[in-house]
């Protein structure tokens, strides 16, 4: 089936202005959105430039803006968008590095914000840290997040506010706050606990809508808001 594919190009280094070329290809049954860019590189245009790698939504490296929504490359299926024109575009809210590629250091610096790795005060023993399946159950979603950043780029406060963390930080941030062997939860909410942390999260849904691993993002932020809240009072 033919479809027309809208890309956005830019290389801030020669170009004065993105711009989108458009290319026809005739994908089969079963096509990612990722095989047919792909077709596109291999066979029409081999300028394009995007991000992949691990091709099972894993490594986390092809989310972009299909048809005004972030996801990725490599899990949408072409006639899932349900359009014979897709328009493929970088994720909003961080700079473009060439076409659909774009500079995620910020995002990192955000992830970094949080301390997002685990933290015990209990001496080392030769076993595992013990978790029950009950208290696993309750950061299962946000352990599976790739950090692809849809989440992120698909957020108008941090469109207009690149200070602002940002879903993906702060679900990283839930995902240790919560983690009922983790004992830095206090130190760790004291850093979102902020006008450009938790509470610069206008409850907008953007970030659960895109999430390529239907993650409940929302949520997440959401208990931390009321632990912050809790401890105040
Ligand atoms: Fe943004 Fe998601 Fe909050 S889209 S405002 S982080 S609910
Ligand atoms: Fe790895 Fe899409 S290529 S998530």
């Amino acid at each position: 089936m033919k479809y027309t594919f809208k890309v956005y190009r830019f290389n801030p280094e020669t170009d004065d202005a993105p711009r989108y070329q458009t290319y026809e290809v005739d994908c089969e049954e079963g096509w990612t959105v990722l095989d047919a860019l792909n077709y596109i590189k291999w066979y029409l245009d081999g300028s394009v430039s995007y991000r992949r790698s691990c091709r099972h939504e894993i490594c986390g490296s092809c989310a972009v803006m299909m048809n005004g929504k972030n996801g990725l490359l490599c899990n949408t299926q072409v006639k899932d968008l349900g359009s014979k024109t897709i328009t493929i575009e970088p994720l909003k809210g961080f700079p473009v590095l060439k076409d659909l590629i774009v500079d995620m250091d910020l995002f990192i610096e955000r992830l970094k914000a949080v301390n997002p790795f685990f933290e015990s005060s209990e001496p080392p023993t030769d076993r595992e840290y013990y978790q029950s399946p009950e208290d696993r159950a309750i950061i299962d979603d946000a352990v599976n997040c790739i950090l692809c950043g849809s989440c992120t780029g698909s957020c108008p406060s941090f469109w207009y506010n690149p200070d602002y963390l940002g879903p993906a930080a702060l679900f990283k941030a839930f995902r240790f706050v919560y983690d009922s062997r983790d004992t830095a939860a206090a130190e760790r909410l004291e850093l979102v606990d902020d006008h450009n942390g938790l509470w610069r999260c206008h409850t907008i849904f953007n970030c659960m809508e895109c999430c390529p691993k239907n993650l409940n993002i929302t949520e997440g932020i959401q208990y931390l808001k009321r632990l912050a809240f809790m401890r105040k009072i």
